[in-house]
């Protein structure tokens, strides 16, 4: 069976996966803890924590709670920083056969390249995650992600600034998430990544406040599936990358289904918190259908649900 997939054929380095099945930003920490535990050397690819230019605490508490078949949270950027990242964490990841993919967030355009610039030949980093879909960034995140223009301006400042790979990760808390798809795809991103979380709230009823101290946060689980599925299948449809589909995939039958809608490759984030082998089972779950349905290049389900108009 050939699992392969490629990302980001357009640039020098590329990025060929070995298989579909990633990791998503924010879940899996910097890989090293799971590291130990499992063998996360046969995932696709690994996206570490969204990473700013400076060192953040993050929100206060509470900062997540759980919804039905979901969760919420506003966990508010909780990161390194960038340097911290290339000197002590890359040295690492440069000794693993799994990429890593460097998830980046700046304030400004121009501090989202000064970001990305400081990844530019650093070994161990893959290709860079572009967050214009972070609900819980006070500046920077979400509000680029919500307007094509603004969109495009963080792509092409990253674009000028590095040559890895770029994948552009859309938020959902949009009317036109297909606008905001072509945005990027012309300013230069080699991949789109959709959807991050959902804005949304939950009440403590006894504390009489919102159950985050934030008052909102993102929501994510099998709650958002169906919405993030439709998203991928239309924006599929409307631009000609690759796409990775994210939210609530729980098992190999929930990776197939993206990949049906259209994705090339799938982000496993909530289910890793209730079972940290999540992402290997999605993997072997997918190798596991494809072998019941005599299917030998797992390209053939790309977009094999599609419906001709
Ligand atoms: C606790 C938590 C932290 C997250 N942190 C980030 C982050 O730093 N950057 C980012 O792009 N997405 C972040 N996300 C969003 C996930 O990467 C993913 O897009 C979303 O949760 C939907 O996928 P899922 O339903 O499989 O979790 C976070 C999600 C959760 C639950």
């Amino acid at each position: 069976m050939n699992l392969a997939v490629e990302l980001g054929s357009g640039r020098k380095r590329g990025l060929l996966l070995q298989n579909p099945v990633m990791t998503a930003s924010g879940t899996f920490s910097y890989g090293l803890e799971y590291a130990k535990a499992l063998d996360i050397q046969r995932l696709g690819a690994i996206v570490c924590k969204t990473t700013t230019l400076k060192p953040r605490a993050g929100n206060p508490q509470p900062r997540t709670a759980e919804t039905p078949a979901g969760m919420l949270n506003s966990i508010g950027l909780q990161n390194i920083g960038i340097d911290a990242l290339v000197r002590d964490l890359a040295p690492t990841w440069a000794r693993w056969r799994v990429p890593v993919i460097v998830s980046i967030l700046g304030a400004t355009p121009q501090e989202y390249g000064e970001v990305g610039s400081r990844l530019e030949g650093v070994a161990g980093v893959s290709g860079i995650e572009l967050n214009i879909s972070s609900p819980n960034a006070q500046r920077g995140g979400m509000q680029f992600g919500q307007e094509p223009e603004a969109a495009a301006d963080v792509t092409g400042a990253v674009r000028r600034a590095s040559t890895l790979p770029l994948v552009v990760k859309l938020t959902p808390n949009v009317t036109d998430i297909v606008a905001v798809a072509r945005a990027v795809a012309e300013a230069g991103a080699d991949a789109v990544c959709l959807i991050n979380t959902i804005q949304a709230m939950a009440i403590d009823v006894r504390g009489r406040r919102p159950a985050l101290a934030s008052v909102f946060g993102g929501l994510s689980g099998p709650a958002i599936k169906p919405v993030a599925l439709r998203m991928v299948y239309q924006v599929a449809g409307a631009v000609d990358l690759p796409v990775i589909g994210c939210g609530g995939i729980m098992s190999g039958l929930d990776a197939v289904e993206y990949l049906m809608a259209g994705a090339s490759a799938v982000q496993v984030g909530t289910a890793t918190f209730t079972n940290p082998s999540a992402p290997l089972e999605v993997l072997e779950g997918l190798e596991g259908f494809m072998r019941e349905e005599g299917i030998e290049e797992v390209r053939e389900l790309v977009g094999a649900a599609r419906v001709r108009r």
